[in-house]
C-alpha cells in the first residue's frame, strides 16, 4: 500500500485520517494514512524516518508549514506566496511542496457554496499565518478588493505590501471599519478557539454578506453567531474548507478527484 501521513505537534485531534481513508475507500486507491507526531525541533528528522520507511507524502499542520516549506526542494506558486507548505510530495528523491489549504477555502466558499468572489468586496480578519495560507488563491479569483484588517496594524501591512504583485490588498485597522461594508468576510484569526471574536464595528455583516469563518465548531463560532445576530445574508465555517484542502492533497498524490460534499457531512455528524 501506499503511505501517507499528516504531521504536527499537536496532531492527535487532527481530521484527516478519517477524510483521506473515506477518499481512499470512495476512489479504491490503496491508501493508508496515519498520525505522525513530532517535537518541535524534530521535524526534519522524523520527515527523513518517513522518507526512507517508504512515506509518499505529507500533510502538514500547525507549526511546521513554515519548516515544510524550507525543506521542499520545489514549490507551486500559491505555496510560495504563502511562504507555507501543507502539502509535501516524496517522488523520485525529491521534496516537492504545495499549499491546498486557499484552494480548499475558494472551492467551498465559490462551488459549495456558490458564492462567486470575481469583483466582490472582500474582508479578512487577521493577517497570521492562516491567513497567509489562503490570499494567493483569493486573489486569483479577482475579487474586486481584498481588505486584511488586523489588530496590530503592522502585521496586515506587511501582508498586504508582500501579496501586492497579486492583486489588490489594503490593510485597515479594525476602527477604520466603522461605516462599511463587504460581500464576502473571512475570520482568519484565532478567536473562535478561544471563544471571542475580534473586535469589529457594529452593522458589518448585510443581508448579502457571506460571513466565513476559517475555524469549525459544533455549534456556531462567537464570529458566525454576531454575524447571525446581525443578520447575515449567509453563514459558513471551516469544515468544507477542510475537507477541500484534503481533496486536492489527495488529487496531487493519486491523481483523482474525490468527492467531498459526503464526507464534509459524515464528519458534519461526527461533530455533533
Ligand atoms: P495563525 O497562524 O493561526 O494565523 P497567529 O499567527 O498566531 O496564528 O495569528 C493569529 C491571528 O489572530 C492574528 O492576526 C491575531 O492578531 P494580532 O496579529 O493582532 O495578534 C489574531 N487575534 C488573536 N486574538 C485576537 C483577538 N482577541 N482579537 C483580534 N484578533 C485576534
Amino acid at each position: 500500500t501506499n503511505r501517507y501521513a499528516v504531521i504536527g505537534n499537536p496532531v492527535s485531534h487532527s481530521q484527516s485520517p478519517f477524510i483521506h481513508s473515506e477518499f481512499a475507500r470512495a476512489t479504491g486507491e490503496a491508501v493508508q494514512y496515519e498520525k505522525l507526531f513530532a517535537e518541535l525541533d524534530k521535524f526534519n528528522e522524523v520527515v527523513g524516518q518517513f522518507v526512507q520507511n517508504g512515506g509518499l507524502g505529507l500533510n502538514v499542520t500547525l507549526p511546521f508549514k513554515g519548516d515544510a516549506f524550507r525543506m521542499a526542494q520545489e514549490v507551486t506558486e500559491r505555496a510560495r506566496a504563502a511562504e507555507a507548505v501543507n502539502t509535501l510530495t516524496f517522488r523520485d528523491g525529491k521534496v516537492y511542496g504545495d499549499n491546498t489549504d486557499g484552494v480548499g477555502l475558494v472551492r467551498d466558499i465559490v462551488e459549495n457554496l456558490d458564492f462567486p468572489m470575481e469583483g466582490k468586496s472582500i474582508l479578512i480578519l487577521g493577517a497570521g499565518g492562516a491567513v497567509r495560507g489562503v490570499l494567493e488563491p483569493i486573489l486569483e479569483q479577482k475579487p474586486a478588493k481584498v481588505t486584511i484588517a488586523n489588530r496590530t496594524l503592522i502585521k496586515a501591512e506587511s501582508i498586504a505590501h508582500h501579496f501586492a504583485p497579486w492583486g489588490e490588498v489594503q490593510a485597515s485597522g479594525y476602527e477604520a471599519l466603522e461605516g462599511k461594508t463587504f460581500d464576502i468576510i473571512i475570520n482568519g484569526t484565532s478567536t473562535s478557539l478561544h471563544n471571542e471574536i475580534p473586535p469589529l464595528p457594529a452593522n458589518i455583516f448585510t443581508a448579502r454578506t457571506l460571513a466565513y469563518d476559517m475555524v469549525y465548531s459544533k455549534g456556531l463560532t462567537p464570529f458566525l453567531k454576531r454575524a447571525q445576530s446581525e443578520n447575515a445574508g449567509m453563514l459558513a465555517d471551516g469544515l468544507g474548507m477542510l475537507v477541500e484542502q484534503a481533496a486536492e492533497s489527495f488529487h496531487i498524490w493519486r491523481g483523482v478527484k474525490p468527492d467531498t460534499r459526503k464526507v464534509t457531512n459524515m464528519l458534519r455528524e461526527v461533530l455533533a
